[in-house]
Formats: structure tokens, C-alpha cells, sequence
């Protein structure tokens, strides 16, 4: 009896690896690719994260297409190493590196201020830094880190560069989101507060990518008749240093079944500059298509009360007329 318990076991837990197997694998063979001809020339882009992984990869391509491109990165080594790799294997000289905590409103603000006093304007901005952290620790300013890499960083940053953004027509934001926020929740009002027991931090994430929706959809309201277009994305299961954290055996694993940065990359290029997207806002893409997201990601009366509560947040480093 309890050999036959066994077998039966045994048999479930290896059909599931192999429909896991199977099914990542089609994933991955079938992920889609960004075929757009578009050229850059003339064009400023900045790409937070852009030193490794689906960051690095699409400021290779857009570099690629002859665009100015700003790798916003924290780690002044890393960044470096990425510009240079990026001018070697593309032959474009106008990749630069400019150091972004975005664990640090202050230091958002200086990058904000720099950005602003030595560029004209700037085309596309896409926000792609994010983080997946174990530990639950509180940034210089108080909010737990993940929360404000994720989505208060990034919320600062695109605000303090909408009018430079909004100074060209046809600009972009494109924020990365994640397939996770369809488990995400959001509650504004103590969102940037430190989460009390360990199933809330590991739930953390998810609600960060939900509040990149939510931040999407509330923007994109707010850009209305501006010709700046603003849409959010999951780029697909994709092996990069996200899963730093993760065991040696669970990394290897994933390296197995998982896409390759660049074809992570494939549909923040394409809201970046595929010609057909020049109106589209405010949309979910998924293998460059658009998706419906989760009901929660469409909810405007949290992403209204989102926004409200972040304004506050950040208000220190906001012009005082909230002119953006
Ligand atoms: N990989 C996936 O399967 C997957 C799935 C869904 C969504 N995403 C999203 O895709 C985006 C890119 O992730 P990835 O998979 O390419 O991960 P990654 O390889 O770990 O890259 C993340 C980037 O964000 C940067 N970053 C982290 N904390 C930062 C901070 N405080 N200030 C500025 N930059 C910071 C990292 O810099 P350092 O190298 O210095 O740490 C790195 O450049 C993230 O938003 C993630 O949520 C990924």
C-alpha cells in the first residue's frame, strides 16, 4: 500500500517537472521579438538598471539604433563597465553613465537636476530598475527598500522629468511591470510603511508591480493631449540578477527554463519605439501585445489615492506649484 502511495507521488511530482519543462521551454522558444527598423539619431533616452540584465540589453539596442543613451545605474563600477562594453559592441560614442540610487530621494533628485541642466530634452525614459530583496530593511528615508526602488524612485524621477520629456512630441515612458501584479494589493495610505510579518514582505514585490500600474494609469490620464504616451509591460520569465538571492540549484534551474536577458528585453524595445505605438497609452504589453491586466491594475480610485499619497512623500524634492 505504501509503495503504491509512493509510485503515485513520485508519478504527479514528475509529470508536473515535465509539464513545468515543457511549457517554459515553449515559452521561451516562442517568446516574441521586437522587429522594428527604427533608427534613433537625434534621440535622448534614459534607461534606469541599465547595467545588467533587461536594462543593459535595451540600452545596447537602442544604443544600437544610434540614440544618446543615459544608463541611469547605482553602482558607479558597474555603470561604467556597462557604458563601455555598450560603446565597444555598438561603435555609438554617446552612451553615458550618470550614477541613480534609487533607494535615495535625494540622490533622484541631483540625477533629476543634472539630467535637466545638461539635456534639452529627452525622447524616451524607461523606467526598468526594480528589485527583488529577501531582507526587509528601511532606506534613508524611512520607506522599506523595495517600495521605493520600485515604485516612490521611480515615481520622483518621472515626475521631476516629465517637463523635459514633455518638451518633444511623441515622447515615451515605458515602466516595467511584472506579470506578479495580478497578485499584488496596494493600500496608498500606509503603503510606504515597514510590512510587519514575513508573508507581507514576500508579497511585497508583487505589490510594487501593481503600483507601477497603477502609477501607469493614473499618468497616462494625466498626459492626456500631451503626445507623451506612458505604457507598462511583463517582459516574460527572464534569467538575470533578480534571482541573486535565489539558492545555486534554484538558479540553475531557472537559468534552464527561463528566457535570455535579451529576449526579456524585446518588449520594452518595442513600446520604445515601434511607430505603431505613437498613440497608444496607458496600455498593458505582454510578448509585444497588448494584454488585459488584473481588475486591481485598472481600479482608478487607488491609483488616484496612489498618487496623492506619493505626491506627499516626495513632496520635499517636488517644485512647490507641482508644475510638471
Ligand atoms: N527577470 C524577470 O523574470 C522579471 C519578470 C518580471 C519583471 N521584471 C522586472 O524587470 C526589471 C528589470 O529586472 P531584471 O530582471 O533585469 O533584474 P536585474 O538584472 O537584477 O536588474 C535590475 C537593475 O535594477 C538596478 N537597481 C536595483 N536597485 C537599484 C537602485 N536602488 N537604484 C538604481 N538601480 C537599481 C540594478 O542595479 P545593480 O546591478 O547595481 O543591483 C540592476 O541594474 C525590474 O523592474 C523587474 O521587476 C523582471
Amino acid at each position: 500500500m505504501e509503495t503504491n502511495v509512493l509510485k503515485v507521488i513520485f508519478i504527479t511530482v514528475t509529470a508536473i517537472f515535465i509539464f513545468v519543462f515543457v511549457w517554459c521551454s515553449y515559452i521561451k522558444i516562442m517568446s516574441k521579438i521586437c522587429n522594428c527598423k527604427t533608427v534613433l539619431s537625434g534621440k535622448i533616452v534614459i534607461v534606469t538598471g541599465a547595467n545588467t540584465g533587461i536594462g543593459f540589453e535595451t540600452a545596447k539596442d537602442l544604443a544600437k539604433r544610434d540614440a544618446k543613451v543615459i544608463l541611469a545605474c547605482r553602482d558607479m563600477n558597474k555603470g561604467l563597465e556597462a557604458e563601455k562594453i555598450i560603446k565597444t559592441e555598438t561603435g555609438n560614442t554617446n552612451v553615458h553613465f550618470k550614477q541613480l540610487d534609487l533607494a535615495s530621494f535625494l540622490s533622484v533628485a541631483r540625477f533629476a537636476e543634472d539630467i535637466i541642466r545638461t539635456q534639452p530634452f529627452i525622447n524616451i525614459l524607461i523606467n526598468n530598475a526594480g528589485m527583488g530583496k529577501l531582507d526587509n530593511s528601511l532606506t534613508e528615508d524611512n520607506i522599506p527598500i523595495e517600495v521605493q526602488v520600485n515604485h516612490y524612485g521611480p515615481f520622483l524621477l518621472t515626475l521631476l522629468l516629465l517637463p523635459l520629456i514633455k518638451r518633444h512630441p511623441d515622447s515615451r515612458i515605458v515602466n516595467v511591470s511584472s506579470i506578479m501584479h495580478y497578485i499584488g494589493k496596494v493600500d496608498p495610505d500606509n503603503f510606504h510603511k515597514k510590512v510587519k510579518t514575513s508573508l507581507q514582505h514576500r508579497r511585497l514585490y508583487s505589490d510594487t508591480k501593481l503600483a507601477n500600474m497603477l502609477f501607469t494609469l493614473k499618468l497616462n490620464e494625466l498626459l492626456h493631449g500631451s503626445y507623451v504616451t506612458v505604457n507598462c509591460l511583463h517582459p516574460g520569465a527572464v534569467y538575470t540578477d533578480i534571482f541573486r538571492h535565489q539558492p545555486y540549484i534554484m538558479k540553475l534551474i531557472f537559468r534552464l527554463l527561463m528566457k535570455s536577458s535579451w529576449q526579456g528585453a524585446q518588449t520594452v524595445i518595442h513600446l520604445a519605439i515601434a511607430p505603431n505605438l505613437a498613440n497608444t497609452s496607458g496600455k498593458y504589453f505582454v510578448e509585444c501585445k497588448e494584454k488585459e491586466p488584473a481588475k486591481r491594475a485598472l481600479d482608478m480610485d487607488v491609483a488616484n489615492r496612489l498618487w496623492l499619497t506619493s505626491e506627499k512623500i516626495v513632496e520635499t524634492y517636488l517644485p512647490a506649484d507641482k508644475s510638471y
